[in-house]
């Protein structure tokens, strides 16, 4: 068990919950490394069909400024948050997000390689890149503008705007956009539905849906990997996280 990541298994579906609540369920490297263990082991055991990712009053608030501002100009970036998203991106099973509260970088990002999205009609997403002078990650800068059109995803990656629940829902980078007392029923309720269908077709069916993407994605991917990394060791980087550190409530 990791701290800060509690998994659970029933009927099929592998749950990895995100519990930090004290800090939005922010997203240390450890939350990083069993998220990515997670899916590694479940992508072969025959027995889990599904996976959902999920967190608690709040989805998750991204990845922890802290080991933002701690990153150290010298070394390569400790890849966790790559390495999960390298994971998610070739999880050949199913993958159902139940999202409340906040859904912030990361948090909105990794939905981009989820099957089925829950959201709360209230959540409230966010990619504020541009805002930390960070750049996009996860794909976004191929996948968020084939779901949403390239209106919006200029728009979401370039002003850092939140957006609520709904507007994903409307915006077709959520599958449901429901009360937030819903959104767990209704994740478990669509993956109950996914880990009763033949496992061979289902992961067929998820691999012919993300071929004709596959190799762009990881060319983007890996491009993103590098202008991240040089981004957060620069200056105008570092001091924002160290503002959002200091701050005073
Ligand atoms: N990294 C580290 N700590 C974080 C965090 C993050 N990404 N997001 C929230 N927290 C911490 C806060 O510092 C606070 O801790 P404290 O009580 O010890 O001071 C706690 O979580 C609660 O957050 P708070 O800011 O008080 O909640 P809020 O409801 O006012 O605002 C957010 C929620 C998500 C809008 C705000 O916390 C935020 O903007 N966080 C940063 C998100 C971000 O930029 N993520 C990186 C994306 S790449």
């Amino acid at each position: 068990m990791t701290e800060h990541l509690h998994k659970s298994f029933e009927g099929g579906v592998l749950t990895l919950r995100l519990t930090r609540p004290e800090k939005k369920n922010a997203l240390t490297r450890a939350m990083y490394d069993g998220l990515a263990q997670g899916l590694h082991v479940a992508a072969t055991h025959d027995e889990t069909r599904v996976v959902i990712i999920a967190g608690g009053a709040d989805f998750t608030a991204g990845n922890d400024l802290a080991d933002f501002a701690a990153v150290e100009a010298d070394k390569p970036r400790p890849g966790a948050a790559f390495e999960f998203l390298e994971q998610i991106r070739a999880f050949p099973k199913p993958v159902v997000a139940a999202v409340r509260g906040v859904a912030v970088g990361i948090g909105t990002t990794m939905l981009l390689h989820c099957d089925a999205v829950v959201v709360a009609k209230q959540a409230r997403l966010q990619m504020p890149f541009s805002r930390l002078a960070l750049v996009p990650e996860g794909g976004s800068s191929l996948l968020l503008a084939q779901r949403v059109g390239t209106a919006l995803a200029n728009w979401w990656l370039m002003s850092g705007e939140a957006f609520s629940g709904e507007e994903a829902m409307r915006a077709g980078l959520a599958l449901r956009a429901v009360e937030d007392a819903q959104v767990e029923a209704e994740a478990v309720a669509i993956a109950g539905q996914l880990a009763g269908l033949p496992p061979g077709a289902l992961a067929e069916t998820k691999r012919l849906l993300r071929a004709p993407m596959r190799e762009a994605l990881e060319a983007v991917m890996a491009e993103e990997r590098v202008a991240f990394s040089q981004q957060l060791r620069s200056p105008e980087a570092q001091a924002v996280f160290a503002a959002f550190l200091a701050r005073k409530k």
